[in-house]
């Protein structure tokens, strides 16, 4: 499944952006203090390195790690003792704060327009980048509320250049959008009081083991094992190699939209199984005791954003082990195709977001070079189906692609003819 890839925008590596249609790849840009001082591509490899399968790896530092001088030891990865586990978590009461926002996001609009900036599309489905001298730390309620519904239409929001947005400033932007998740088993910053922040790093020390993975098997979204899987989700990377290690994001309402009504109407009919417990397993090795012991979920395949009444399918390879009801050969292959639909789809400093309706993935090309951020994830509702959110809301669901035609006055696409089509495009 295919959607349309053509490079529309490239920008200076280090602080933009490239975008192809159906995905959003994206550059965030670096500190430059800490890419001249440690993320060298020539640096050398002195020790051997511990092979990593980026589909398991979950934050840890190998070897001699980053080097004495590194400008972030309080950021890197920990995973502090225990003794026993934690509780499941609570069932939260989300409203989401995209309920709140101006339709037209006229509040941002104008918070980023006073500041020389502009919202600009990147992609025609996922992807927008705020651009203009915007500091995230110094948005208001109401811009805030904006930015959740604009995250929730455009799958991801990029935000560049933003050093003065610490760790506090992040936490507190995710704590507007809902209960912080702390992960069940991932490593926490090392400063010790951030045990809802998730640390993404990987460095010299860690080399992705290619024989280990496919680069399909890598689009994911997070932790949805849960009961009630993130939301509006906040990733700054702190340091990144100048070239690759980018992360791509990968929509669901766009892949709903490609497919048939049958095979629409078909998804809309199952669950899917979305299971903690490999996660959990290539921990053991690091953490014995698990911060909470793992579970699994049943959710909707096809599920609808609350706040865009969208429909998005809600499938990744990550963490989904089975589709519920349906024979194995038929799982097998219904799965592989939703999960090589989401990476044949083709899109600094701060990425937002909405983990409901956007499966993404690292490109992890870029070893030795240190790769290093700092997540907060929000959590959201329980997921809801198509019929739970029609019978909630008395609002029709809808497609995102049909949604988008009306709005530009075109009339759907044809029936099919019957006839055999012409294959291969030739240039
Ligand atoms: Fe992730």
């Amino acid at each position: 499944m295919a959607i349309a890839a053509t490079t529309t925008a490239v920008t200076h590596p280090a602080e933009g952006a490239f975008v192809e249609d159906g995905l959003a790849k994206l550059k965030l840009t670096l500190n430059a203090k800490a890419q001249s001082s440690t993320n060298s591509d020539t640096e050398s490899v002195t020790t051997e390195p511990t092979l990593v399968d980026p589909y398991n790896y979950v934050g840890e530092t190998f070897g001699s790690g980053p080097g004495e001088d590194y400008p972030y030891p309080e950021f890197l990865p920990h995973n502090p003792p225990r003794t026993h586990s934690d509780p499941a978590l609570p069932l939260y009461d989300i409203t989401d704060r995209g309920h709140f926002a101006d339709p037209d996001h006229a509040r941002l609009r104008a918070f980023v327009e006073a500041r020389g900036g502009k919202i600009k599309d990147l992609g025609i489905c996922v992807g927008t980048v705020i651009e203009g001298d915007v500091k995230l730390e110094e948005l208001g309620e109401a811009e805030r509320d904006d930015l959740a519904l604009l995250v929730a239409q455009r799958g991801v929001v990029f935000f560049r250049k933003q050093y003065t947005f610490s760790i506090e400033d992040q936490r507190a932007l995710g704590s507007r959008y809902g209960p912080l998740h702390v992960h069940p088993t991932y490593a926490v910053p090392r400063r010790g009081d951030l045990d809802d922040v998730v640390v993404v790093y990987s460095d010299k020390n860690s080399r992705p083991d290619l024989y280990a993975f496919s680069r399909a098997e890598l689009f994911h979204s997070d932790v949805t094992y849960e009961v009630q899987p993130p939301g509006t989700t906040i990733l700054k990377l702190l340091v990144t190699p100048e070239v690759g290690n980018d992360t791509l994001w990968s929509s669901g309402y766009a892949l709903y939209s490609s497919l048939s009504k049958h095979f629409q109407t078909y998804l809309e009919s199952i669950k899917a199984l979305h299971s903690g417990f490999n996660q959990a397993a290539s921990r053991t090795a690091v953490t014995a005791i698990p911060r909470r012991e793992p579970i699994e979920t049943a959710h909707p395949v096809v599920r609808v954003h609350p706040v865009t009444g969208w429909k998005a399918i809600f499938v990744n390879a990550g963490f989904v082990t089975r589709l519920i009801g349906v024979p194995k050969a038929e799982n097998d292959a219904v799965l592989a195709f939703l999960k090589d639909s989401f990476a044949q789809q083709t899109a600094g400093d701060v990425a937002i977001w909405d983990n409901r309706v956007v499966n993404h993935s690292a490109t992890f090309d870029a070893y030795p070079s240190l790769r290093h951020g700092l997540r907060v994830t929000p959590t959201a509702e329980k997921p809801l189906s198509v019929a739970e959110y029609e019978a909630e809301t008395g609002k029709e669901a809808k497609d995102w692609l049909q949604d988008r035609f009306e709005r530009l006055g075109i009339s759907g696409p044809k029936a099919d003819d019957g006839k055999t089509k012409s294959k291969a495009f030739r240039d």
